[in-house]
């Protein structure tokens, strides 16, 4: 059941242009992107980059004019990264982190103005912290949430909470049908979870949801 909030997105729109070098070029990161998933399927988490009406229902979240850096967790090829600069993000709010050092080299070429950190988002306020960032207003992930192991899952997330304001907030797709958080650990750091968007003609199918946490507990803040 699809609750008042979430909207569902189905386009069939393309433009008749014929080829041209942005295909070229997406084509080529389609294959780098497959190749890698073949090499190591559990860290990619994804056949293809997202399409681009996930990424402009992801980055439909985030208001342009709030002050403070955008975050994202798992630039790829830049799916999500080029729908966040077309919503209005400045390029330089907007930080990358991604761990895998060929997507860091193919996002820095893409995206010369925007701060890349080749890193892993499990060591977040450790790379912002070195970065000199320390107002975020929102962190968008395309990080495959789903095969990272629990204890993984729980020290991306607290860093990522820990690097928000308490009005700040997360955002995730997952191509399953069930929140993206493991219920112990969206229960553990009190988050509460919403359904944006279903986006039908992803390849898969996604969900987005956004993450807010409830009052911060003081003593998971010392964990971090
Ligand atoms: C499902 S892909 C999403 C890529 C892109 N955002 C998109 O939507 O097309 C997940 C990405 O997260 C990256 N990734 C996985 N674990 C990571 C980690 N711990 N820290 C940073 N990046 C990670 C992978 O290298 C991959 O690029």
């Amino acid at each position: 059941m699809l609750s008042s909030q979430t909207r569902v997105v189905s386009t069939s729109h393309r433009s008749g242009q014929g080829i041209t070098n942005e295909s070229h070029q997406c084509v080529r990161n389609h294959l780098r992107f497959f190749n890698l998933w073949l090499q190591n399927p559990t860290n990619i988490g994804a056949v293809v980059p997202s399409g681009k009406n996930l990424g402009a229902a992801m980055a439909a979240e985030i208001d342009p004019a709030a002050p403070g850096a955008v975050i994202e967790l798992g630039g790829g090829t830049g799916s999500i990264t080029s729908a966040l600069l077309l919503r209005g993000i400045a390029p330089q709010d907007l930080v990358v982190v991604e761990r895998e050092p060929s997507l860091c080299k193919i996002m820095r070429t893409r995206f010369p103005h925007i701060h890349v950190i080749c890193g892993d988002a499990r060591e977040l306020g450790q790379l912002l912290a070195v970065a000199g960032i320390s107002q975020v207003k929102a962190i968008v992930s395309g990080l495959p949430l789903l095969s990272l192991s629990k204890d993984v899952e729980r020290d991306i997330l607290l860093q990522c909470f820990n690097a928000l304001p308490p009005e700040g907030f997360m955002v995730q797709f997952t191509y399953v049908p069930r929140p993206p958080v493991g219920r112990s650990i969206a229960v553990g750091l009190n988050l509460k979870a919403t359904r944006t968007a279903w986006v039908l003609d992803n390849f898969p199918p996604a969900s987005v949801w956004v993450y807010r946490r409830g009052a911060v507990d003081p003593a998971l803040k010392q964990i971090a």
